[in-house]
């Protein structure tokens, strides 16, 4: 008889190039203490904003325990399938929204995949640019419920003008308390994930409880 999966045994998984799951496009220690967080709140519904090939969404779906659907927003044409991600799924309800993130159709669609339910946790990792994080944010953020927690991917930038995740972390005055995930012992050069350079890392997170706050080397 197999029992649960535990996150370690997820994250081997996930991170082996042989493995057939989509590599997620994090760094390890700190995705590993995220689904810590999360788990030590037992939600129920998540949002993604930007799924790319599914890594994340996988470890979303079968490394949060009691977890019951899963939306996962992402451009048309550029992410994993539906049909993909139900593969990688394990039996959660999973929505793929394929629509610009920033329009307010597309939050549309997602409120009606969701159905009423709250969001428990949101995960913000999709246009890297101050604009676009920030457009991201006030759109879905609202829709996190009031003891829920909300995820921003790279706030922690090696030297990659394109990315201004950290310029919007550093300005925003949430609604609960700021607190980061950074795995210190990441630093330049850049390491190579499935043939693209990583240069920024480290997770925003937003506690609506105003339990989690400081920064959390990993
Ligand atoms: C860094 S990748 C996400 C990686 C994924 N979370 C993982 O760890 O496996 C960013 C994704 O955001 C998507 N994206 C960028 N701009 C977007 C937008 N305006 N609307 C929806 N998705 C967008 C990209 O297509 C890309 O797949």
């Amino acid at each position: 008889m197999t029992g649960p999966v535990s996150i370690k045994e997820l994250l081997v998984t996930a991170f082996n190039p042989e493995s057939d799951i989509p590599e997620p496009q994090q760094l390890k220690a700190e995705i590993s203490a995220l689904l810590a967080t999360i788990n030590e709140r037992d939600p129920q519904t998540v949002v993604e904003v930007g799924t790319a090939s599914g890594g994340t969404f996988y470890l979303l779906c079968n490394g949060i325990n009691g977890i019951e659907q899963v939306v996962s927003v992402d451009l048309p044409g550029v992410a994993a399938s539906k049909e993909q991600l139900r593969a990688l799924s394990q039996g959660v309800n999973v929505h793929a929204i394929r629509g610009d993130s920033q329009r307010v159709d597309t939050k549309r669609t997602l409120e009606c995949e969701l159905d009423g339910a709250p969001v428990d946790v949101l995960v913000i990792d999709a246009d890297h640019s101050y604009e676009g994080v920030r457009r991201d944010y006030e759109l879905y953020a609202p829709l996190v419920a009031s003891d829920g927690l909300i995820a921003l991917h790279d706030i922690v930038v090696h030297g990659d003008a394109d990315i201004e995740v950290d310029e919007f972390w550093a300005e925003l005055d949430p609604d609960g308390t700021k607190a980061e995930i950074v795995d210190e012992s990441y630093g330049p050069p850049p390491i190579e994930r499935d043939g693209f350079e990583m240069v920024a890392h480290g997770f925003g997170v937003v506690d609506r409880r105003e339990r989690l706050s400081g920064r959390f080397n990993v």
